[in-house]
């Protein structure tokens, strides 16, 4: 019996009602290979923002380094404004443990219909390769120039060769262990300064990668490709606000955001990596329970991946494959009427 600390932080909205079906699904599988998750929860959210004026304490990086994972639900509130929330929690955990990959995959299944009529079950399956420290959410000259008729907001993006490095060394080496096929999503072809310096290092680790066939695509057209035919993608790797919207497009391929996950990876295993769904707290839905817990659960077969289980993760994505083949539960974003607890439960009947 192994046994993993994980540091859980249901955090605002659906976070907190998706957060108990990744844990519940955790404990169920885990159980079954010999693997056992003690859970520490942290209440740090908007709510703790109002009561005493941080989203988490200052120490809060001190308290969660040395558990094996964490485990996020979603952070924001209407009643916070977002760049304070995000920046006071989500932010400062992927950059203070280097968590530079952000894995995203995506699947059509069986059962969950894409809107895109190309797309059939079992056709798409291809990982979103998002660099998740730097770029144009640089923390550089971010400055607001008011007080003045042409006010304006400046901010730099921050491209280093050794961010954009690591970030091509691993999406080639996941190409070569997939199907060979990596797609990079860039805009040389405007006046964005940054990009023919990413083209020219993904370029370079390339060549380290034979194997692989490759090429760059420029971000607008790529989004249309993805629509017009997302059957040919295996890995795409981008930038950090380029990977964020490409995430969220091949997830609506996949039929839906509810259903998509994410890995925020430090692969050097310095510090934990955070697993969390892609999509954020939706204050739309929020305390009516009907969050769709499927991005959650699959978070947790990425978060068992991590951590060496990858038979209980293959058996936690096979029971969401199953289930939506076979079963007629949903929740409403799917078009079904269940809420999350019984959405929840018909999963795990076939974990
Ligand atoms: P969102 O993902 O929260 O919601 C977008 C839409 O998708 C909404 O209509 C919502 O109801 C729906 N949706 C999302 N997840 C769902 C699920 N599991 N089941 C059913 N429906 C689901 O994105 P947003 O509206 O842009 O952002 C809302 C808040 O979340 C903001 O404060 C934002 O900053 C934050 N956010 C946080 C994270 C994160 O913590 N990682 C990620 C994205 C957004
Ligand atoms: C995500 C989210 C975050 C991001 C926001 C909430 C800062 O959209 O994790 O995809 O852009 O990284
Ligand atoms: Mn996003």
């Amino acid at each position: 019996m192994v046994t993993h600390r994980i540091a859980l932080i249901p955090g605002d909205g659906i976070g907190q009602e998706v957060t108990p079906a990744a844990r519940h699904v955790l404990d169920t599988v885990g159980a079954r290979h010999g693997v056992h998750f003690t859970y520490d929860e942290f209440d740090w959210s908007c709510a703790r923002y109002h009561e005493t004026g941080a989203m988490m304490p200052a120490d809060g990086l001190e308290q969660i380094r040395q558990h094996d994972a964490i485990f996020l639900g979603a952070v924001g509130d209407p009643s916070v404004p977002d760049h304070v929330s995000l920046w006071g929690l989500l932010i400062p955990i992927r950059r203070g443990f280097r968590q530079y990959v952000n894995l995203r995959p995506v699947k059509v299944f069986e059962g969950l219909p894409s809107p895109v009529r190309t797309a059939l079950p079992g056709q798409v399956d291809l990982v979103v390769v998002r660099e998740n420290v730097e770029g144009e959410y640089g923390e550089v000259g971010g400055r607001l120039h008011r007080g003045f008729p042409e006010e304006m907001a400046v901010q730099e993006a921050v491209f280093t060769r050794a961010g954009v490095t690591r970030i091509a060394e691993y999406a080639f080496t996941l190409a070569d262990n997939r199907r060979g096929v990596l797609t990079s999503a860039t805009k040389s072809n405007g006046i964005v300064h940054t990009m023919p310096f990413w083209d020219e290092i993904v370029a370079e680790v390339a060549t380290s990668h034979p194997d692989v066939t490759w090429r760059a695509e420029h971000i607008d057209a790529l989004a249309a490709k993805l629509v017009l035919d997302p059957t040919r993608f295996d890995v795409i790797v981008g930038s950090n606000l380029f990977g964020d919207i490409l995430s969220d497009l091949t997830a609506a391929v996949a039929g839906g955001i509810g259903i998509a996950p994410a890995a925020n990876l430090n692969p050097e295993r310095e510090f934990p990596s955070m697993f969390e769904p892609v999509h954020g707290s939706a204050p739309d839905i929020a305390g009516r329970g009907i969050a769709n817990p499927l991005g959650a659960i699959w978070t947790a077969a990425l978060l068992l991946d991590h951590l060496g289980h990858a038979e209980a993760a293959a058996e936690v994505e096979h029971a969401i494959a199953a289930c939506l083949a076979k079963s007629p539960v949903r929740t409403p974003d799917l078009g079904g009427t269940a809420n999350t607890v019984e959405f929840t439960k018909a999963v795990l009947e076939f974990a």
